[in-house]
């Protein structure tokens, strides 16, 4: 679908997006792209960080492309360091790595309870601690906007309680608070702006694939009470207003993205 923004609201920014390698990482990185940013993307597996620039680079984009796990310090470190030494500067962290598998509770290991929150919760912290020594002084440099821009990515599973989905909403929760404590914290002291979107179901992502498979299709209702389901696209417009001057007095938000859904969750 066409943007409805105009082409150059990112233009001169750089951006690094974890998880940007695929689903709504990537398409938060093709719109960003699109729309004027410089684009680096993180993600564990080396051969889908190399499509996704390529297909970056095919639209104009300028794109680079760090292998890294956001569970590793070392890793999140290069990769913030390599995007700075690429770019020269960096304006906005998109924190879109995630984990995710169904289980119950009751077959869910501590170590597999951990994993998740090691990717999602501490790998968002993670990032944002090693982002911002540059995001803090690597903003647009304008008066409203002074300091660089977190979008963290969460989820709605836990406004109440999800089957199989006890550790990404421990996880998610826990991004959503971390989200508002920066957001105090680097609001006030660098005039930085942290953000998180909440998507519910979105299609064609590694999330939706596991979490409705194909049966998704024909019978919704029975995986998590699927009834409007978005794209990656609406997403990106979200993130694309939260970064764009549009939104330079929004801090410590949360944008439901989600056509209403999670008021409407029926019972298992
Ligand atoms: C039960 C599982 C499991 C499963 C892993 N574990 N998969 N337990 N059921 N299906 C447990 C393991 O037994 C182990 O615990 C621990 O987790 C670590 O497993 P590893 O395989 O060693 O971990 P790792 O290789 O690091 O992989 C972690 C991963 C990750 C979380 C499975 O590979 C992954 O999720 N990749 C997919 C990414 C993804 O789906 N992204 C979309 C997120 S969607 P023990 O005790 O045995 O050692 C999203 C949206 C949510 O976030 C909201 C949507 C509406």
């Amino acid at each position: 679908m066409e943007s409805p923004f105009r082409g150059d609201i990112a233009k001169g920014k750089v951006a690094l997006i974890t998880g940007g390698g695929s689903g709504i990482g990537l398409e938060i990185s093709t719109q960003l792209g699109k729309h004027g940013a410089s684009i680096a993307i993180m993600g564990r597996r080396k051969q889908v960080i190399h499509s996704a620039v390529s297909a970056l680079r095919s639209l104009g984009i300028s794109a680079v492309g760090f292998q890294g796990d956001v569970r590793k310090q070392e890793d999140a470190k290069r990769v913030v360091d390599s995007t700075f030494e690429q770019f020269g500067r960096i304006d906005i962290l998109v924190n879109a790595a995630a984990g995710n598998f169904l289980v119950l509770s009751e077959d869910l290991s501590p170590n597999g309870f951990r994993t998740v929150m090691d990717i999602d919760a501490v790998g968002t912290f993670t990032m944002c601690h090693e982002a911002l020594k540059y995001l803090k002084k690597g903003g647009l440099g304008r008066s409203q906007c002074g300091g660089g821009i977190i979008l963290n990515i969460s989820a709605t599973l836990h406004y109440t309680a999800a089957w199989y989905q006890i550790h990404v909403s421990a996880a998610k929760a826990a991004i959503d608070a971390l989200t508002r404590n920066l957001a105090l914290e680097w609001g006030t002291d660098y005039d930085m702006k942290v953000n998180v979107i909440a998507p519910g179901p979105i299609g064609n992502t590694p999330g939706i694939d596991k979490l409705a498979p194909k049966e998704m299709e024909t019978n919704t209702n029975d995986y998590l009470a699927v009834t409007k389901v978005g794209e990656s696209w609406d997403v990106a417009m979200a993130a694309l207003y939260l970064v764009s001057d549009a939104g330079r007095h929004i801090n410590g938000a949360n944008m439901v993205v989600d056509g209403g859904q999670w008021m409407n969750r029926l019972p298992h």
